[in-house]
Parts: C-alpha cells; sequence; structure tokens
C-alpha cells in the first residue's frame, strides 16, 4: 500500500506505533519497524538525554529501517531537558519525531535543521491546522476513543477524520480505536493515509511489558475504559481498576477544588509498577476502547501482516463487490 505517508516516512505499510510511557522501548519500535511500520521510541520514559541516546543506539543495533522518537510536551513545574533530549535525537540520526502534548514550535527549529520529519499527535482539528500552519509535516489526530489524553473536546473519529480531512493539507493518521485491517480501511475512507495504535500494540509478543498487562487488555470489553483528572483539564482514558475508581470517587467527592496532589497517590510515577512489575493495582494506567477488540497477544509482524491482508481483502472483495 503506497499513501502520502508511507512516502513520507520511508515505510511500507501506513501503521505507526504511537509513544507509551514504559511501554515504547527499543525492543517494541525495532519490531513495529522490522514488520514495515513506524516504530516510535518513547523520549521521556528514558530518565536523561544520555539515556535516550543509549535507547536510540539499542534501536539502532534491532533495526535498519526507519523508527522515531516520540516527545511529550507536558505540563510541568520542573520540566525535562527538552533541549538535551532533541540534542539526543539530532546527534543520534533519528529523522521521524512524533511530538504530543503541547505546541511543538519552540522545538522545531532544531528539529527541521537536522532533516526530521515531525508528526504531532493531536485531538482537535484547530491544533491540527496550528501544527501545519508552524511547518509540521504530518499529523495523528487522536479521537476521543484513545488510549491516554484524548482532550477535552470529545470528538470520536467518525467526526474528527472527515472534519481534519476537509482542513488539512498535509497528510494525517488515524490514531485511536485502530485495531485491524477493517480499522485501517475505514480510516482511508474516512481520509487518514494510515493509522496510528498505541493499545493494540502492547498486547503483542515483542512489547516489553509484564503479560498481566497483556492479559488485562485481552481481559478488557470496549466498556471497560474511565476518563479520569477531567476536572484537571488533563483528561486521560484509563482502563477501569481500584485505583480508577479511588480517583473517580476523589474527583466527585472533591469537585472543583480537586488538585493533582488530592490523586497523586494513583496517578505519579505509578508506571514501572504496572507495566514492568504486572503490579495491576498500583495505579491507573492509559488504555483505550479498543480493548474490546483485543482477543490475542501475536507477534508485531503476524499483527501487521493480519492488518493488512485484511485491509486488501476488504477494498478488493468485500468493497469492490459491492459495486455494480
Ligand atoms: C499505556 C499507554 C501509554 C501512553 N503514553 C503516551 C505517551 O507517553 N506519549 C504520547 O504522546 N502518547 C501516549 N499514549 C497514546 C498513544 O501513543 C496513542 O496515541 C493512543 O494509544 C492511541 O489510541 P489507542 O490506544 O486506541 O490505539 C499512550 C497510550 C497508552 C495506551
Amino acid at each position: 500500500m503506497k499513501t502520502r505517508i508511507t512516502e513520507l516516512f520511508g515505510i511500507q505499510h501506513p501503521i505507526i506505533q504511537g509513544g507509551m510511557h514504559h511501554v515504547g522501548y527499543a525492543e517494541l519500535a525495532a519490531a513495529v519497524s522490522n514488520a514495515g511500520g513506524l516504530g516510535l521510541i518513547t523520549g521521556l520514559t528514558q530518565k536523561t538525554p544520555e539515556l535516550l541516546a543509549r535507547e536510540i543506539a539499542r534501536c539502532r543495533a534491532m533495526t535498519d529501517r526507519p523508527f522515531g522518537v516520540n516527545l511529550t510536551f507536558l505540563p510541568s513545574v520542573n520540566p525535562p531537558d527538552y533541549p538535551g533530549y532533541v540534542k539526543a535525537i539530532v546527534e543520534g540520526g533519528v529523522k521521524i519525531v512524533e511530538t504530543a502534548g503541547n505546541n511543538p514550535q519552540q522545538w522545531l527549529p532544531a528539529l527541521k535543521d537536522a532533516g526530521v520529519k515531525v508528526i504531532h499527535k493531536c485531538t482537535s482539528v484547530r491544533h491540527a491546522l496550528k501544527a501545519e500552519a508552524i511547518g509540521c509535516d504530518a499529523i495523528s489526530v487522536d479521537g476521543f476513543e484513545c488510549g491516554g489524553h484524548p482532550g477535552e473536546d470529545d470528538i470520536p473519529n467518525f467526526i474528527l477524520l472527515p472534519r481534519a480531512a476537509e482542513e488539512l493539507k498535509i497528510p494525517f493518521v488515524a490514531s485511536g480505536g485502530m485495531a485491524d485491517g477493517r480499522s485501517l480501511v475505514a480510516a482511508l475512507a474516512l481520509g487518514a493515509e494510515g493509522i496510528n495504535m498505541g493499545t493494540r500494540f502492547i498486547a503483542t509478543r515483542e512489547a516489553p511489558v509484564h503479560d498481566n498487562v497483556k492479559q488485562a487488555i485481552v481481559a478488557a470489553s470496549e466498556l471497560d475504559t474511565r476518563l479520569i483528572m477531567r476536572p484537571l483539564r488533563n483528561t486521560e482514558r484509563v482502563l477501569t481498576n481500584a485505583a480508577t475508581e479511588r480517583v473517580l470517587h476523589k474527583e466527585s467527592a472533591l469537585g472543583a477544588a480537586v488538585t493533582f496532589a488530592d490523586i497523586a497517590p494513583e496517578v505519579a510515577g505509578v508506571y514501572p509498577r504496572i507495566m514492568q512489575q504486572g503490579e495491576m493495582e498500583a495505579g491507573v494506567w492509559s488504555c483505550g476502547m479498543v480493548a474490546g477488540l483485543i482477543r490475542d497477544v501475536p507477534s508485531v509482524q503476524q499483527l501487521i501482516d493480519s492488518i493488512m491482508s485484511q485491509a486488501e481483502a476488504l477494498i478488493r472483495e468485500r468493497l469492490a463487490g459491492m459495486l455494480r
């Protein structure tokens, strides 16, 4: 399949693995890139720019295909060493960056001067247009379904993608709720040039997370996610568990007075315990509604091959067969 996204990034299939905290290590990024998609190392999971440089070198040893780095810009009292991370990316020879969170404008000159292509992930048409205006090369349009931070507009992809198609000139991929060949064909029909997946890639053999996490996704239905931190305007879609219930209880009990400190025990610094130790009740963790479509833990190669063959069969047989 050839789309503006496969051309832009020099990849075989229009499938991207979105940045994921404590999931997006070199093992997963390399597996996705080796299978013909675009794998991304999650920058901030590496505690320092030096560690990111090492992770980039590890990934390069595992694949000779293009891979990228996710840089998430979070509101923070003590911001991470972003200039250092950008330097590690540029000096590591990485040519693709996925930005997310805040506007990446400040970091674009350094990235662009080094020939890095930037795909900005955002949850609204207005932010996508802003990213296009400041010089981003592509957009990852993250619908309300997505695992992680869906923003505050609550527009699902069936509306958001065609709206993006109406407005954007640069190519975009559909993110949020994508699982299989049906998702890919639907995304293409709505104007996207590929898909970005998070949750689906966690339930793969190569994802370097505890098996409990993969099994929790397989066991979950589409009804098993909740939105937390809405009162803080930092909404996150997470899997339902006891920690999620505690957060929601605090939010409803404290109302508008709730602060991050109130929910920090469930939210702050819990990812390593969940993702690497498999302590599923240690806190909250991002998960998409798409869990309802995930029933197995294939290898990344099997997953990507099945997406592409299902998509091809849908286009050639089901859709073409409906025309007369
Ligand atoms: C466990 C988990 C951690 C994530 N961490 C990040 C992150 O650190 N930065 C980021 O930009 N997106 C993050 N995301 C969002 C994904 O990159 C992707 O946009 C999202 O999962 C797409 O929705 P889906 O889960 O329905 O495929 C995370 C998602 C999950 C499930």
